[in-house]
């Protein structure tokens, strides 16, 4: 049920583009004020949303430990699962940024009826649908910046150059862009057929899903089927960067849906599941050192404790302690 409310909820926010464009003739409207807005709100968005979570007090030093922490010079430490210092939380965060290290390590839960036992099997689907989506999506945006940027810098033709490697087609037909496609598929058949995980997942689960397949396919079809003048998009873009406001000419309809979806997308991102992006970097289970044992972290709003010894507890209840005979370090 959720999955398809969500997928009707992307068909109508691509049909909008579509009636406003060939019903309302609103191509200034859907190709500039849109996304304009869109861009303003994600940006102004994520910077409300990481600045909060920057002005969030984490007094104690909470890193997720999953290997011995550094102790005796001769017990072996693991420095990227119980990161002693900076070193070891830069090796540990790039792992995960870059390659998903906790989700590699995922296990799912079987239960086997014969044996009546559950045991933990490793997961590593989830883990490579989830690479190849998202490093073709990064891939997918980065050469994006053909449109954005004149003249092309070199790094994009070189990554187009990788990109098209196998020639299949006229134009030439993207691995990432078939990639993120897949990618994209799988999670959402993994979704929608995998009785556990359906029985957690929220419409918005999909809806993110279903916004980015949707930004895919209208991509994809734009560049294979329902040409655009390439030049017309970089005025366009340009446009929106020197705040001119330069309709798109020689586009066709796709290319509304496909920057409408975008905007829904950047519109979405601030106040959804998709922040994790930039979340990853702010989580303190993840960013901290280890260094709890070594270092004596104080609550900086904690009243202050001052320290009681034992000579001083002594000489308080002295009296008390001679009468009930017990042995004092000052006689
Ligand atoms: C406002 C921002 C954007 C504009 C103006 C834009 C414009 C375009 C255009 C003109 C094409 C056709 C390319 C060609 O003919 O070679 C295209 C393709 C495509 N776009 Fe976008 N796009 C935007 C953002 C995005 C985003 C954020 C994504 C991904 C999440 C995306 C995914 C794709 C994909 C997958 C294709 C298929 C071809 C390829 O992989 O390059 N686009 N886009």
């Amino acid at each position: 049920m959720g999955a398809l409310l969500s997928l009707i909820a992307v068909v109508v926010l691509a049909l909008v583009p579509f009636v406003a464009v060939a019903a309302g003739d609103l191509r200034f409207l859907v190709g500039v004020v849109v996304p304009g807005i869109a861009f303003a709100v994600f940006v102004f968005g994520l910077m409300y949303r990481v600045v909060k979570w920057a002005r969030a007090p984490v007094p104690f030093r909470i890193p997720t430990t999953c290997g011995q922490q550094k102790t005796l010079p001769w017990l072996k430490n693991e420095e990227l699962d119980n990161p002693s210092g900076t070193l070891g939380v830069l090796g540990r965060m790039f792992l995960e940024v870059f390659f998903f290290r906790s989700l590699f390590r995922n296990t799912t839960a079987e239960v086997n009826p014969e044996k009546e036992k559950v045991t933990y099997v490793a997961e590593k689907y989830l883990w490579a649908a989830g690479m190849v989506f998202h490093w073709s999506m990064l891939i997918v945006v980065l050469r994006h910046f053909r449109f954005f940027v004149e003249p092309v810098p070199r790094w994009v033709e070189f990554l187009q150059f990788f990109d098209g490697f196998f020639q299949v087609g006229v134009p030439v037909i993207y691995a990432t862009t078939v990639m993120m496609v897949v990618g994209l598929g799988f999670l959402l058949l993994r979704r929608a057929f995998d009785a556990q995980v359906r029985y957690i997942s929220l419409p918005s689960d999909f809806f993110a899903l279903f916004l980015l397949l949707g930004i895919a396919i209208s991509g994809g079809l734009m560049r294979h089927i329902e040409k655009v003048d390439i030049v017309q998009v970089k005025a366009a873009i340009a446009g929106w960067a020197s705040f001119q406001g330069v309709t798109p000419e020689g586009v066709g309809t796709l290319y509304f849906i496909h920057v409408f979806l975008v905007s829904a997308l950047l519109f979405y991102f601030p106040f959804s599941k998709l922040l994790h992006m930039p979340g990853v970097f702010m989580s303190p289970t993840r960013n901290l050192a280890n260094s709890n044992r070594t270092r004596h972290h104080v609550n900086p709003w904690n009243p202050e404790v001052k320290p009681h010894t034992y000579a001083e507890w002594e000489e308080e209840f002295h009296d008390k302690l001679v009468a009930a005979g017990f042995p004092l370090d000052k006689e």
